[in-house]
């Protein structure tokens, strides 16, 4: 049976090059799209979404009561990402507001990229590629670059739920030994792991969970990997640990804020790489998250439950 959608105004936060977006506009919708390269600020933002039914945003976006008191019509926000920190569940559950968000598309190559990380810290890829234009490549030098073994080393995986689990099945592969946090209790998951990886949402529990006592709980010799959000990680602790070498290293694919600006103190410490939040940055996961997006937009326009809603308010 072909579903009815009543036609809504749809406020969609930047250009999104995915096919399934054209699925809005074809159920009849009318769609705005945000035209800049960069999000809308938080007063752009008010200003666009005034007559808005449906949202389609990112995680640069902030939805709180100012935007939803700025948008008298929203029935339907739809997130994409699986992050919803970025996003006032609270302040949507108490106006009645369906909130969705893409799990489950993103957990491999999140997985992947906690797993490239890991790798590249463990093995100093990027001072060692760095070496090779900067004309330091003189000869093969026995003791030059000598990284961490990952095969054969214990991770210490802190939240275990999609993306941790999928994290462990990669170390499987290498023989490495699996802390996690539902079957160890974090200081000793601390102080046995070579590598520590982090698969935390981002909630008041979890800000700043990674501060100074976290990192001299961990050992000299381990390396912090964070795919989850910045938030989770006290960046000024971090910075400090690192200039001490409290542990040997991190590779950080968030940071806080986003975007990382060029000259921010934490790009000046040692044994530390930072790429800018690419952790679901391959061509068919997101255009799977644009599409779980889209299916969430749809049924919340047309008061049916989201097939990925999040908060309690589902429909
Ligand atoms: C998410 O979805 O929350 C990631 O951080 C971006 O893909």
């Amino acid at each position: 049976m072909r579903r009815h959608y009543p036609v809504a105004r749809v406020l969609v936060t930047r250009r999104l090059p995915f096919p399934s977006l054209e699925r809005l506009p074809a159920a009849g919708h009318d769609v705005q799209t945000w035209p800049g390269e960069l999000p809308p600020s938080a007063r752009e933002l008010r200003d666009a979404i005034r007559d808005s039914e449906g949202l389609l945003c990112l995680l640069t976006e902030r939805v709180d009561d100012e935007v939803l008191d700025a948008a008298p019509h929203l029935r339907a926000v739809a997130v994409m990402a699986v992050g919803t920190d970025n996003v006032d569940l609270e302040a949507c559950r108490r106006r009645g507001i369906p909130v969705g968000n893409t799990p489950g598309v993103l957990t491999e190559a999140t997985a992947d990229l906690a797993f490239a990380l890991l790798l590249a810290a463990a093995r100093k890829l990027p001072d060692a590629a760095a070496a090779i234009p900067a004309g330091a490549w003189l000869t093969w030098e026995p003791a030059a670059f000598l990284g961490a073994d990952v095969h054969g080393a214990t991770l210490g995986i802190v939240g275990y739920g999609r993306i941790g689990q999928a994290v462990a099945r990669r170390a499987n592969g290498f023989d490495m030994r699996v802390l996690t946090t539902r079957d160890t209790e974090l200081t000793a998951l601390l102080a046995a792991a070579d590598f520590v990886t982090l698969h935390v949402p981002l909630t008041e529990a979890t800000r700043h969970l990674v501060d100074t006592d976290f990192l001299n709980r961990m050992k000299p010799t381990a390396i912090l990997v964070n795919t989850s959000r910045g938030g989770v990680i006290d960046q000024p602790a971090l910075i400090a640990a690192l200039n001490a070498k409290t542990i040997a290293g991190a590779a950080l694919d968030v940071t806080d804020p986003e975007p990382l600006p060029a000259d921010d103190p934490l790009l000046n410490v040692p044994n530390l790489l930072v790429v800018p939040h690419i952790g679901s940055a391959t061509r068919s996961t997101r255009a799977r998250m644009a599409e779980l997006a889209v299916d969430n937009l749809l049924a919340g326009l047309a008061g049916e439950p989201m097939p990925h809603g999040v908060g309690g308010t589902t429909s």
